[in-house]
């Protein structure tokens, strides 16, 4: 039997964060009983009455009242191969044009296998083969654009999280550095509202200011927005892409928090012009659904009328996320009260936390390395689970901080989970 020698084989494999995730969910099978603080999913109380049917009607009756199909033309839709750019992008370009003030036409739109396929796809557009070109993360950096990077042999340089955003100086820096050795900061990935895992909001004028950067500079913004609707009500910032006078920005959302993960449904708005001058009409749209016929050749008719139905019903994104988004707030809410409450005294000195104002985590600074031994300890004797942010971070700056997220648990077990960290964190944290 042949056996494959893993240096033969992609690199990306070997990056621990694949590791590490395999660990998380074996950790987390072993100990059923363990609260988990772990995963960023969403709340399954959404989803238990959820009626897909209904939603698919109420998709199938839109195609035959406003678009003219005939019924059976219509539901045949939902069970063959579709186009590759999709087939509710005249209701994602309209929700955006209402709830975020994001001017993209429907042609700008193109429906994906969730925002992982959407970052993906732009990466494989926007680079190039060879290590000229780079892609900017913020650091820590949600594992699904640095692991879509590996996946594609692009290099990266890290610009660190501030409370305002991202170090501006440092990514001018950074684009300095690339193009005197050669290359070019080619794209710079942001998640400006309640990023994963650092749960910071970029402030308004940080918002400005990256985008001048971005013109100055001639580099790309990869905006990612999936936490962008748990802003508290009256308290949302005008996304990158609704202030994106110049088009430099690629923005990529989701419908795995405001609708249900299990549909794999994201988006991606890429209104640039592609072609000499822009004077050519093609899109890069238009080039990302191309790639995307020979990766997944078309997001799933079936998942996209669900969610097609679920706008249509709602009325918009806002009315479809506004329930949840109190939900998340309330939850985070209570975790950060939980940690006032049972890590009020008698932690040692060095643990700290930031408060932020939306999105599913928390971070944790601790004065021990929050690694797989730790956690292990913490699941086998203290029955709580947390995630180590080392594996977001690509300095090793995170060794010593863990993620706390709130959305996947109920406000009973927020407070008993707390009271198991707070055990935890009192005995087992001292350096
Ligand atoms: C920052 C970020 N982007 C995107 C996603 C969702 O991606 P997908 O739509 O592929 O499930 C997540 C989910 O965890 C996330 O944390």
């Amino acid at each position: 039997m042949v056996a494959l020698n893993p240096s033969e084989l992609h690199s990306s494999l070997a990056d621990p964060v694949l590791g590490s995730i395999g660990f998380l969910n074996e950790v987390m099978s072993r100990y059923p009983d363990a609260i988990s603080f772990a995963p960023g999913a969403p709340h399954t109380s959404f989803t238990d009455d959820l009626d897909t049917t209904r939603y698919t009607d109420a998709f199938l009756n839109h195609l035959v009242r406003d678009k003219g199909y005939s019924p059976v033309r219509a539901r045949r839709l939902l069970f063959e191969y579709g186009p590759s750019r999709g087939l509710i992008n005249h209701l994602v370009s309209d929700a955006l044009r209402r709830d975020q003030g994001i001017a993209a036409a429907p042609a700008a739109v193109v429906i994906t296998v969730g925002a992982q396929e959407a970052m993906l796809l732009a990466l494989r557009a926007l680079f190039r083969y060879g290590p000229q070109d780079v892609l900017a993360v913020a650091n820590p950096c949600f594992v699904g654009i640095t692991g879509a990077a590996s996946f594609l042999d692009i290099p990266l340089v890290s610009i660190e999280e501030t409370d305002d955003g991202i170090n501006l100086a440092a990514l001018e820096a950074a684009c300095l550095a690339a193009s005197s050795s050669g290359r070019r900061v080619r794209a710079c990935y942001v998640a400006a509202d309640f990023s994963n895992p650092g749960g910071g909001r970029m402030s308004l004028e940080c918002r400005h200011k990256l985008l001048a950067l971005a013109d100055s500079r001639d580099f790309l913004i990869l905006e990612d927005n999936a936490y962008g609707f748990t802003a508290a009500d009256g308290k949302a910032l005008p996304c990158l892409k609704a202030l994106d006078a110049g088009r430099r920005v690629i923005h990529i959302g989701t419908f795995a928090k405001v609708c249900f993960p299990g549909a794999r449904v994201g988006y991606v708005v890429a209104d640039q012009s592609v072609g000499a001058d822009g004077a050519d009409e093609r899109l890069l749209a238009d080039e990302l659904a191309a790639l995307k016929s020979v990766v997944t050749v078309n997001t799933s008719p079936l998942s996209q009328a669900v969610i097609g139905g679920m706008l249509l019903k709602h009325g918009s994104l806002s009315g479809l996320s506004g329930p949840k988004s109190e939900f998340y707030q309330r939850n985070l809410t209570l975790l950060l009260a939980a940690m006032d409450r049972h890590l009020a005294d008698g932690l040692p000195p060095g643990v700290r936390w930031n408060r932020p104002a939306g999105g599913f985590f928390v971070r944790v600074k601790l004065p021990v390395r929050a690694d797989l031994d730790l956690l292990e300890t913490s699941a086998a004797q203290y029955g709580v689970l947390w995630t180590p942010m080392s594996q977001f971070y690509l300095d090793g700056a995170g060794d010593f901080q863990l993620r706390l997220s709130c959305s996947y648990l109920d406000p009973e077990a927020i407070e008993e989970g707390m009271r198991r960290l707070a055990a935890f964190l009192k005995k087992e944290t001292w350096s």
